[in-house]
């Protein structure tokens, strides 16, 4: 039966059609969408305090409500990928409990600070172009409800990343003080951006199977690779360089050579010991706490609205 079952898997991945949820897929199959769907969950969640921390301090009405649409966006992103996580057969609540109690992870990227309003340019531009190209194959991922997900998650983060390329545009056209700010947004942001995609492909410990069951559809060396061929260009017309001497075109390849990431600093970011691990939980679990009162208010109107209809 089992074996059957498996055969009918197998072929669907195959040919390229969508695994549903109530369709028989291998126990590990699920495990790992799990891990990998929650863990991009909880980085949409924990990724609005970085930005969220200069909602107040925008420099203008327009850019207010940028940032202000944009980190409403990825409270969306998060909501979408917890139900696609949900319908592989985990509870919100356990979700949750496994990013409060520090035992999720989420991505690194967001366990850097925010100095200056540059450093707002510089993730629309850098995190949010980084997060496109992770994201553009998984549209074609072989989980039906995770596909159909990032479909839409895809559109909004173009958005969020031409509002980041504007703002570091404007700074760069501005004083030589505000071009500097960019410049050195741009320093300490490139190296965690090029981390993002997670360890090399020697080193990663999922992209095989993932690559085999079409829920990666790139390896991570892959996509850093296209990052960077698609950033360099982006960072000439702004002015600014990248903070890399070993940065070269390699005509032979066809793509920029690059100089090494420092592992060890994306390792102990992973395990909970970067600049803002602590802080970014810190804020995230006092979050929901101070927002039992008006969870519990929704439900009890909820309940009485229901209440209502029956009689
Ligand atoms: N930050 C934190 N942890 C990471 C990161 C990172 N940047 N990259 C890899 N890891 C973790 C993996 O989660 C895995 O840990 P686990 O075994 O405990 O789950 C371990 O390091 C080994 O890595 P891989 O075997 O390469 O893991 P995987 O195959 O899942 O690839 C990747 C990692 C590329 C991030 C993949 O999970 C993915 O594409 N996720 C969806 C996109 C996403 O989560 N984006 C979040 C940031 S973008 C945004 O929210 C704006």
């Amino acid at each position: 039966e089992v074996k059957n079952m498996e055969a009918i898997f197998d072929q669907k991945i195959a040919n390229d059609e969508k695994i549903e949820p109530k369709d028989w897929m291998p126990e590990k199959y699920r495990k790992t969408h799990i891990r990998q769907i929650s863990q991009h969950a909880h980085s949409e969640i924990v990724g609005m305090l970085p930005e969220g921390n200069w909602i107040t301090r925008a420099p203008s009405l327009r850019r207010k409500v940028a940032l202000l649409a944009k980190v409403q966006d990825e409270a969306g992103h998060g909501l979408y990928l917890y139900s696609a996580c949900e319908t592989l057969g985990i509870s919100r609540e356990e979700l949750y409990n496994q990013l409060h109690s520090g035992k999720a992870k989420y991505s690194s990227i967001f366990n850097y600070p925010t100095i200056t309003w540059a450093d707002i340019g510089a993730i629309g531009w850098l995190v949010d172009g980084a997060a496109i190209i992770n994201q553009v194959p998984l549209c074609s991922t072989s989980f039906g409800p995770y596909a159909r997900a990032m479909v839409r998650v895809c559109k909004e983060e173009s958005f969020h990343q031409r509002q980041g390329y504007e703002i570091m545009l404007t700074l760069c056209n501005g004083t030589p003080e505000q071009k500097e700010m960019a410049q050195d947004a741009l320093n300490r942001w490139w190296w965690p951006s090029l981390m993002m995609f997670g360890p090399t492909d020697d080193e990663s410990t999922h992209t095989e199977q993932s690559m085999k069951w079409k829920l990666k559809r790139k390896t991570n060396d892959e996509l850093r690779q296209q990052f960077i061929d698609q950033t360099v260009p982006q960072a000439e017309i702004l002015g600014i360089t990248i903070p890399d001497k070993d940065l070269k075109w390699n005509e032979e390849r066809g793509h920029y050579d690059f100089g090494k990431i420092d592992w060890d600093e994306f390792w102990q970011v992973v395990k909970g010991h970067g600049p803002c691990n602590k802080d970014r939980l810190e804020t995230r679990v006092n979050a929901w706490e101070e927002g039992e009162w008006v969870r519990d208010a929704a439900m009890v109107y909820a309940e009485k609205q229901a209440d209502r209809k029956v009689r």
